[in-house]
């Protein structure tokens, strides 16, 4: 089911949220079944459970052919398509990369966001079995900014140079045409 997405200035998106402590669940399943609709209804990369108004550990990104399938990143590699709950983000080095990020509750809107370039993340998938991946880029990027939403951090509050934050339409005209 297609479901509601908080949008910020909800203090909903500000919790801290809880680990799943069950796997294999029907709550679980059809949280993650709300997800994947939800975010596939608005084109977006990755959607992590607060967004949608569930404070549990649950986020989910990648497109098997992102390029093809999501107007929102037409230059952004692809990402497998992944269920990441209760994640661990380990950087691997200190180098840190700048990117443009969106986020489906800041709609609209695009800021320039250093990121941890290169990372380990381990995590379960939706049957409890272990996730354990090295990555780097945009895969990266996307981790660190979905996971962020499980600590009620969302990606202006971690932009630096706000002479590179603004609204999509403006910063790129003609280039994108979703909204967001
Ligand atoms: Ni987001």
């Amino acid at each position: 089911m297609i479901r509601e997405i908080l949008r910020m200035g909800d203090p909903r998106l500000l919790q801290i949220a809880k680990p799943v402590l069950k796997f294999n669940t029907p709550e679980l399943r059809a949280l993650l079944v709300d997800l994947f609709d939800t975010m596939h209804a608005a084109d977006g990369a990755g959607l992590a459970a607060p967004q949608i108004g569930v404070s549990l550990r649950v986020v989910i990104f990648g497109y098997a052919d992102l390029n093809a399938r999501n107007p929102r990143f037409p230059d952004a590699p692809a990402v497998p398509e992944t269920v990441l709950i209760n994640p661990v983000l380990e950087p691997l080095g200190d180098e840190l990369e700048d990117g443009w990020e969106g986020c489906l509750s800041v709609p609209g809107l695009r800021g320039m966001v250093p990121r941890d370039a290169r990372l380990r993340y381990t995590g379960f998938d939706a049957e409890g079995e272990p996730i354990d991946r090295t990555v780097d880029g945009f895969h990266a990027r996307v981790v660190q900014h979905e996971c962020d939403h499980l600590d009620g951090v969302l990606y202006p509050m971690r932009i630096r140079d706000f002479t590179r934050f603004g609204y999509t339409d403006v910063l790129f005209p003609g280039i994108l045409a979703t909204d967001d």
